[in-house]
């Protein structure tokens, strides 16, 4: 069930956004993941969440960042573009931490560009919902072989409306997992390294 009394739906089209002009031919629409879908995918991971860290690239106003901090993951954090996003998904964590809803560790809105944000080296769980063109997906990938290349864990990369799953497909270090719901859904994975 998807939390009640949070500012998460609707879509903002992207002539809405108050992203700058440049990023904007990159960039998507915001509209929220549904939770159905990203329940029925995270849980069939079957990862212990307390040793994961999780983040959704493109994160909007956190509707999946309300639903991941259900789980008990180390920490919960999303990147995003629009300030405007960002402010709303700050209001709903705040929401959900005066509820009493956060099981994860931490729960963060980071106001910024996926390509541009290094990552801790520690296991991930990655998240991206059609947020962005192919230039900057590359650049993320760039970082998590970067900034993740010390992790032995696996590092899992679930992909919702995959647009440019060939970036992944190409990737040397990830494999393709499942697709799910017809296909609109593609889990990648890193294999652990030892
Ligand atoms: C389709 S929405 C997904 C929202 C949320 N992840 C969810 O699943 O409910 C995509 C979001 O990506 C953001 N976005 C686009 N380009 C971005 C970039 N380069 N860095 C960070 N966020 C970006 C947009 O502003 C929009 O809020």
């Amino acid at each position: 069930m998807r939390e009640s009394g949070l500012d998460i739906g609707g879509v903002v089209e992207l002539d809405m956004l108050d992203i700058p002009d440049e990023m904007k031919a990159s960039a998507q629409r915001y509209e929220a993941t549904s939770e159905y879908e990203f329940r029925h995918i995270l849980e069939r991971l079957h990862i212990d969440y307390s040793n994961y860290h999780f983040i959704d690239y493109g994160s909007g106003k956190g509707a999946i960042l309300a639903a991941a901090a259900r789980y008990p993951f180390k920490s919960v954090t999303g990147i995003e573009l629009s300030g405007a996003l960002h402010h709303t998904a700050e209001q709903n964590i705040a929401e959900m931490k005066r509820r009493k809803r956060v099981r994860s560790g931490t729960l963060t809105s980071i106001q910024g560009d996926a390509a541009s944000h290094a990552l801790p080296p520690v296991p991930h769980v990655i998240y991206v919902f059609n947020a962005f063109g192919p230039e900057v997906l590359q650049g993320v990938l760039d970082r998590i072989s970067a900034d993740l290349a010390d992790v032995r864990e696996p590092i899992y990369f679930l992909y919702n409306n995959p647009m440019h799953h060939t970036l992944l497909e190409a990737s040397p270090e990830f494999d393709k997992l499942s697709n799910a719901f017809g296909g609109k859904w593609m889990v990648f994975a890193r294999p652990a390294r030892y």
